[in-house]
């Protein structure tokens, strides 16, 4: 039998009665991120995003449009797949659930929980949101009896369905969070998760019969399996449980789900407790990250505060779009996005830190040593070593990203990026040049463009396309795709008399909004 050997990352599937927003982005761009990080460690990585396309919300939609269902998901489908390509999102497979592939292993698996005595039908009756396909509590409803993530009302639901003996795991929940105090994280969600769990688990129901598209339910012609069963089952089917156990074994447990904190619950509580009564690991963490706000509310197309990627990603190019979001929040923590501070991110930390430094030392070592790589000439001295110092702690701060710390690992390398614009400052190679100090120029300009590359590697998984232009112009021989850490990252290893290419600026000044 096979074990696992591949650090397995997913996003959310994301619901197609909406086109992708920045809020979607943020959770397939902050995995992205993830995944290129532990392929940069040398790790086998298999990406998961995808589309739920299912349940009573997506019919609605489907015949707003006055479309039938399957032509409202395969109309919406290509946008968010449009998204992963404007993204630079490397994912390595895109599962829908209204795939076969998916579809059969939903019904064997909800068969396994059958056979076992796990469903029972019974009649339940309660407040709705039909936006999270799931029922409230009365004392869980705000204001006016409005869904308390979606502040739109709710609908009482009366149905006759099958529940799955939630109630029954209680105890293997509370086994799991114990063993495994990382599973939920930010660590501060366990508690909350744990608190749900102790306060009694209501059993939930796992079919619906008021409406048809969904998974059918094989034992009871005119049900559908509840949404969410469907749904969080796409993180097993699509690494081919029941398909193929070799390949299943090489992947599951996943390494972690990355999930924003609206849906918490489903993963920390329903999710690991279907897994356990079908005889399969829980996933090894979860983590739930904050809400993006746009003027103090969440943001979100119901509320009209919907801001689209592509119009960003016009305006700031790529990169930057990707970088700013996991630099200017905390990941775990709600965040506000603002057009000016993303200008402000654009122009501080690309423009002038970045872009500047990559600017200046390329135009330095065109025109003081023909354009090759200098040969590091004279011995390193306090400057030199002040440098070290910063790489080391880039280099160490980065290993945040591990614990999906985004913030400090850029933090961490921009320590970097500044210190190398102080050692330029300090060095001042254009003196060395004039007074004729070719060993210490050498010494300098090699140290300048050696620590470039070591950006190079550094920022490739947050920004790919900026990584790969700044590695063409220091005409590295090797290819970026194919540097591991830590290797890449020691100093020393640019080639002397590389040629090196000025090209165009990598973070110009943007345009008049
Ligand atoms: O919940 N800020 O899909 P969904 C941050 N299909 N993240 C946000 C956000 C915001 N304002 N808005 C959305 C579903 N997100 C289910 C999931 S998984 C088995 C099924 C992100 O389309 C965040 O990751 O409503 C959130 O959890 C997800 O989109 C919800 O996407
Ligand atoms: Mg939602």
């Amino acid at each position: 039998m096979a074990t696992k050997d591949t650090f397995y990352v997913t996003t959310p599937i994301y619901y197609v009665n909406d086109v992708p927003h920045i809020g979607h982005a943020y959770t397939t761009v902050a995995a992205d991120v993830l995944a290129r990080w532990r392929r940069l460690n040398g790790d086998r990585v298999f990406f998961l995003t995808g589309t739920d396309e299912h349940g009573q919300n997506i019919a609605r939609t489907a015949a707003e449009r006055q479309m039938t269902p399957q032509q409202h998901v395969d109309d919406i489908v290509p946008r968010w797949r449009e998204m992963l390509g404007l993204l630079r999102i490397s994912n390595d497979d895109f599962i829908r659930t209204t795939e076969p592939r998916h579809e059969r292993r939903v019904q064997e698996f909800m068969q396994r929980l059958y056979d076992q005595g796990d469903l029972y039908t019974a009649t339940y009756a309660g407040p709705y949101c039909v936006r999270c396909e799931a029922y409230y509590t009365e004392d869980e409803l705000v204001e006016d009896r409005l869904c308390p993530i979606h502040r739109r009302p709710v609908e009482d639901l009366e149905q006759e369905n099958w529940f799955f003996r939630l109630s029954r795991y209680a105890p293997d929940l509370l086994k799991l969070y114990d063993e495994h105090p990382d599973f939920v994280q930010p660590s501060g969600r366990l508690n909350e998760v744990r608190s749900f769990v102790e306060a009694g688990l209501q059993d939930i129901s796992a079919t619906r019969s008021a409406f048809e598209w969904g998974v059918p339910c094989p034992w009871e012609p005119g049900h559908v399996f509840y949404v969410w069963f469907d749904a969080l089952l796409n993180y097993v089917t699509a690494v081919d449980f029941g398909a193929d156990d070799e390949a299943f074994a090489r992947r599951w447990p996943a390494d972690v789900h990355l999930i924003g904190k609206d849906i918490l619950r489903f993963h920390a509580v329903y999710w690991p407790a279907m897994l356990i009564a079908g005889g399969l690991q829980p996933p090894r963490r979860v983590f739930a990250h904050g809400f993006l706000l746009v003027g103090g509310e969440k943001m979100s197309k119901s509320n009209a505060t919907g801001i689209y990627p592509a119009d960003l990603v016009a305006h700031f190019g790529v990169d930057c779009y990707r970088y700013y979001f996991l630099r200017e929040i905390s990941f775990g923590q709600d965040g506000t996005f603002s057009w000016e501070s993303m200008e402000a991110r654009y122009t501080t930390d690309l423009a002038n830190d970045l872009g500047n430094v990559v600017n200046r030392v390329l135009n330095m070592v065109g025109s003081y040593c023909d354009g090759r790589v200098p040969d590091p000439g004279g011995p390193p001295g306090p400057a030199e070593a002040a440098l070290a110092g910063d790489h080391a702690a880039a280099v160490e701060g980065m290993r945040a990203m591990d614990g999906l710390d985004f913030k400090r690992a850029l933090e961490a390398l921009w320590t970097l990026v500044s210190g190398l614009n102080r050692y330029v400052e300090a060095r001042a190679p254009w003196s060395l040049h004039k007074r004729g100090a070719t060993g210490d120029l050498g010494r300098c300009l090699y140290t300048c463009v050696d620590m470039l590359r070591v950006i190079a590697v550094l920022i490739s998984p947050v920004m790919p396309d900026a990584a790969g232009a700044l590695w063409a112009k220091l005409g590295l021989p090797e290819v970026l795709g194919d540097q591991r850490l830590p290797a890449a990252a020691e100093p020393g290893a640019t080639p002397v008399g590389a040629r090196v290419d000025k090209g165009a600026l990598l973070f110009p000044r943007l345009e008049e909004a």
